[in-house]
């Protein structure tokens, strides 16, 4: 028999031993799972800046999965200008926008904004899911009904979650579902309709026109979020509310610095009276630190560069328009529309991780997105204005010879 000579655990060690473990959810273990079978999708490192080609995992890899539409995110007179920003105002702003955060950078980046979307005011926050849960839960109160789509960005359901406001869902992009939401509210009740502009994953173009007519007859206000519509879209980049010509119509609209501005950073633009509201009663804006002076500069910046922007969002739909070809002549199963987000619907999740890995070792990067973000597991591919036909031919051709060797085309 062997004689153990263990000390004794001390108080904290009892304790630690104690303590129970942190329960795994099935998302960890749907992590864990992956991660055994080698198809683990997420959290994947570039080492370059986000190009039509980049550099991941080591490797060059054409980029089907970024959210920087116009290319602008390594624009040299957009990297100038965060330069030049860090040499005078320093690195950050060390407290909120309301104390000692704002920059004078804060307050032309705000009236900029507010004149490029053609609203009476802006306010900044430190990111579109702040913007969001901000502007939703500050504008509403216990007597409100949020009418919200179904495929409304999580943002936008935690915002609703935030809110003291009673939230009903209409079926995605179903105006019928609006319309009986609205008529079963009573008339008294005030009423605020939020949807997407571009819904982010499958790049469908809410009905903004319809939407604003229902507003009007029920007598409800509209916010849009056109945090993937802002840059590109529109007359000069003011987005999805502008190619409706209808920002009059729109009582706020909400984006973000990190898509097309290629920044960090969100914003809401609207008239004088609810800006100032939110400035006020914004929580996510108050308590939280301003963007850095270097976001600011970019975001002014890209602005500027959207007033002229023309020939990059004419190449930024004529690459759209070939891609989504080549994806349809392939055979996917894809969504038509004319934004640049183009969703590859596989249907089963683990599937479609196979298929996401074969793609990344042949050197093409999507997003993989599995239910809830959408009804069936698909990978979202997004366009750039500076991918060249050669990026785009060439990446039609990986995805279709990738498809087959995963049995998802013939
Ligand atoms: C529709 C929509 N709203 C808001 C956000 C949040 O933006 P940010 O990345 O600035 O937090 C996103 C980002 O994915 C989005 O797609």
């Amino acid at each position: 028999m062997t004689e153990t000579t263990q000390e004794p655990l001390n108080n904290t060690e009892m304790k630690r031993k104690k303590k129970k473990s942190f329960p795994i959810s099935s998302k960890v273990n749907l992590a864990r799972y992956t991660k055994s079978e080698g198809i683990y999708p997420y959290f994947i490192p570039l080492s370059t800046a986000v190009g039509p080609r980049v550099v991941m995992n080591n490797r060059q890899t054409i980029m089907l999965g970024s959210n920087n539409y116009l290319g602008l995110a390594n624009h040299p007179e957009m990297i100038k200008a965060a330069i030049k920003a860090i040499q005078t105002y320093g690195t950050g702003c060390t407290g909120s926008r309301f104390l000692n955060g704002t920059l004078d950078l804060h307050v032309k980046l705000e009236k900029e904004l507010a004149a490029f979307m053609g609203k009476e005011g802006a306010i900044c926050f430190s990111t579109g899911m702040q913007a969001n849960l901000g502007v939703i839960s500050g504008i509403t109160s216990k007597n409100d009904l949020i009418i919200s789509d179904e495929k409304n960005h999580g943002s936008i359901i935690d915002a609703c979650r935030l809110s003291y406001a009673n939230t009903v869902v209409y079926n995605h992009d179903n105006m019928e579902s609006l319309e009986r939401c609205l008529r079963a509210t009573p008339k008294s009740k005030s009423k605020w309709i939020i949807s997407d502009g571009v819904f982010s994953m499958e790049g469908s173009l809410a009905q903004i026109d319809v939407i604003v007519e229902l507003a009007e007859k029920y007598d409800a206000r509209v916010i849009i979020d056109d945090a993937h519509g802002v840059g590109h879209m529109g007359h000069h980049g003011e987005g999805s509310v502008g190619h409706f010509n209808l920002m009059d119509k729109v009582d706020l609209v909400v984006g973000t610095f990190s898509k097309s501005f290629a920044s960090i950073g969100g914003f809401v633009v609207g008239d004088r009276e609810l800006i100032e509201h939110l400035s006020h009663h914004a929580r996510s804006l108050i308590f939280s630190a301003a963007i850095p002076p270097s976001a600011a500069a970019i975001a002014l910046k890209a602005l500027e560069i959207f007033y002229t922007a023309d020939d990059l969002r004419t190449q930024l739909r004529k690459n759209t328009a070939r891609f989504r070809k080549g994806v349809e002549i392939s055979g996917f199963h894809t969504i038509s529309g004319i934004t640049p987000v183009v969703p590859i619907i596989i249907g089963d999740v683990m599937k479609m991780l196979r298929f996401n890995r074969d793609l990344l070792d042949a050197g093409v990067y999507v997003n993989p997105v599995v239910p809830p973000a959408v009804p069936k597991a698909t990978v979202r591919t997004s366009l750039m204005a500076t991918h060249t036909e050669e990026d785009l031919d060439e990446a039609v051709q990986i995805l279709e010879y990738v498809a087959k060797k995963n049995r998802i085309l013939k």
